[in-house]
């Protein structure tokens, strides 16, 4: 396809001395509505080189401009508008999406280069609770996203199966715990038992230290500890594998943070003759203040590690094992000291690779009053979450199978799609830092910026181009399109791939996910303004290809959210 952006960057360059194209590159915006061209490109800072004024020297070089690719090249407060040549772009767009098919937009601006993406990263022996749907699905979406871009990515579910409290757990299933309780109930079990014990262990030092004396056996081999956690890991894995494949969420590796136990004294050993570690009553630190940073605690006074070096291993190992470029975190804002603690540590220890770390952080959701009422208590699990979706929406297409008399099929599969789908698109469709509180009725309607309507719009068009007996191979011709909804669908596709790869850039699924409400809104408004049946076959032809293609975005679109595109609805 055109680089309509470099075929700009060309003309500038031979008109502009001063300014190199990469310099060119960067001082290119694109404007916030299509009346101020496709792309502009400010003068001010050329003035003092030309000594004219901005607008002036901006008037002459939209003079001078003369290009088949852009229709229209003219001065807006000294900013030199670019209008693209709109049956050239109409024409390249349908060559491309009949070259590329569904692959539309795909690219290999990552040409292989590996990325590592850690998420969800659930805990053992706790609840998969609707606070990890955040990590779980922005990274998911992240993967997905830099997948597309060309890259190879390696996602880690970076599981918490570590630590002090797991000598807790297993006193507590040693003392009280019942071995068929928790193979009917795992995770709600087990929780019962964490919470009786930490109760316990306020009151009682004798308890507390039976517990460490639990977690040394751990970390020290002893049959029966570890026995007993790799079980506690096991029916753990097994609740949350549910949840996964509901969500049809996928990783290709689960080390947690057990895996680096044993890499753990090479690494401490190594920080030493970096000479970075210091004491601190009696623990071992990393002072970090001149990063203006609180010191980060490596092995405590007990001679134990935490999750701070666990961390450190952990970044030690992925660089090396994995080469990568970039290493994501998504992980909650609350972690953002711990994140900044690991690059600086890792940078004063003299790790030069410190830079690869990137910590996606997002805010927190919360439930209005009431909506989810749970049987298992405090805690609102994502399981019952996703179920409760999948259940309304089963409803809704009960009743519409009633009312047109008609039966759906595979509903209870697409009860799941939509359901499921409709909390994604949700929870992708603002910014992540934001908090945000999750509402039923806003994310499951099949109206507005909503999952179902997105994906509505999709099985509306798969059944248009059946009705029409769309072929690719007919014959079209791009000079057709000249409405202003066609023009503005073109215009739109021809976004695509840059609104992926600033998705990228900042870690934002939902620059895409707004991106696909617009596309569909904006074919819902051609669909109602115009007859794409009509008796012309090229024009029909012509117009049936657009709508390909805007399928196949919005599907592509849906898939790098993580989201289902159903044929029908
Ligand atoms: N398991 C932790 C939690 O639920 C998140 C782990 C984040 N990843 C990491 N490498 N520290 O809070």
């Amino acid at each position: 396809m055109i680089n309509f952006r470099e075929e700009i960057i060309k003309i500038l360059d031979e008109k502009i001395e001063s300014l190199e194209p990469k310099e060119i590159d960067k001082m290119i915006e694109v404007p916030p509505n299509y009346e101020l061209g496709d792309f502009a490109f400010p003068v001010f800072s050329l003035a003092k080189i030309y000594r004219k004024n901005p607008a002036l020297i901006a008037e002459e070089l939209a003079g001078e401009i003369n290009s088949k690719y852009f229709e229209k090249v003219e001065n807006k407060n000294a900013y030199l508008n670019f209008y693209i040549n709109k049956s050239i772009l109409t024409e390249e767009i349908l060559k491309e999406s009949v070259e590329k098919r569904e692959d539309f937009g795909k690219e290999n601006y990552g040409e292989n280069k590996n990325v590592v993406v850690e998420y969800s990263s659930t805990n053992i022996a706790k609840p998969f609770h609707i606070g990890h749907i955040r990590s779980t699905v922005i990274g998911d979406s992240l993967k997905r996203i830099y997948k597309f871009l060309g890259f190879n990515t390696i996602a880690i579910n970076h599981l918490g199966d570590y630590g002090t409290q797991f000598g807790m757990l297993i006193y507590a299933y040693k003392t009280w715990g019942s071995k068929e309780a928790i193979e009917k109930d795992p995770i709600n079990e087990l929780l019962k038992l964490y919470v009786k014990v930490n109760a316990v262990c306020e009151e009682d030092q004798e308890v507390k230290d039976e517990c460490r004396y639990w977690f040394k056996e751990l970390e020290n081999g002893n049959e029966e500890a570890v026995e007993i956690w790799k079980w506690f890991k096991e029916v753990s894995l097994k609740e949350f594998n549910r949840v996964y494949d509901m969500l049809d969420i996928q990783f290709d590796s689960y080390n947690g943070e057990s895996f680096y136990s044993d890499k753990m004294p090479a690494l401490i050993e190594e920080l030493r003759e970096r000479n970075v570690l210091e004491e601190s009553e009696g623990a071992e630190v990393i002072n970090l203040d001149e990063y203006n940073l609180p010191p980060a605690i490596v092995v405590k006074s007990d001679g134990t590690t935490i999750y701070f070096t666990r961390d450190l291993a952990a970044a030690k190992y992925r660089h090396e094992n994995y080469k990568p470029y970039k290493n994501i975190y998504v992980v909650g804002s609350q972690q953002s000291l711990h994140f900044k603690q690991l690059k600086a540590a890792l940078k004063k220890a003299g790790f030069d690779w410190y830079d690869e770390i990137i910590h996606v952080p997002f805010g927190m959701v919360s439930l209005e009053d009431g909506t989810l009422s749970t049987r298992r208590g405090k805690v609102v699990y994502l399981e019952d979450v996703l179920n409760k979706a999948t259940d309304k929406v089963r409803e809704i297409l009960n009743d519409r199978e009633k009312e047109q008399n008609q039966k759906i099929e595979n509903k209870e599969e697409l009860a799941q799609t939509v359901g499921i789908g409709a909390i994604k698109f949700q929870e992708l469709f603002n910014g992540r830092i934001k908090d945000y509180t999750f509402n039923w009725d806003k994310t499951l309607s099949f109206e507005g910026e909503t999952g179902p309507y997105v994906q509505y719009v999709h099985a509306r068009i798969c059944s248009l181009l059946k009705k029409g007996n769309f072929d690719i191979n007919n014959e079209i011709d791009a000079t057709l399109l000249t409405e202003e909804s066609e023009i503005n669908i073109i215009r739109s596709l021809y976004n695509f791939t840059n609104i992926v790869e600033d998705a990228c850039e900042k870690c934002e699924p939902y620059f895409i996910t707004r991106y696909t409400v617009e596309l569909a809104k904006n074919f819902n408004k051609f669909y109602n303004q115009t007859q794409i049946l009509v008796d012309d076959e090229k024009l029909k032809d012509t117009r049936l290809l657009l709508c390909y293609t805007v399928k196949n975005v919005i599907a592509t679109g849906l898939y790098l959210l993580g989201i289902k595109a159903p044929e029908k609805m």
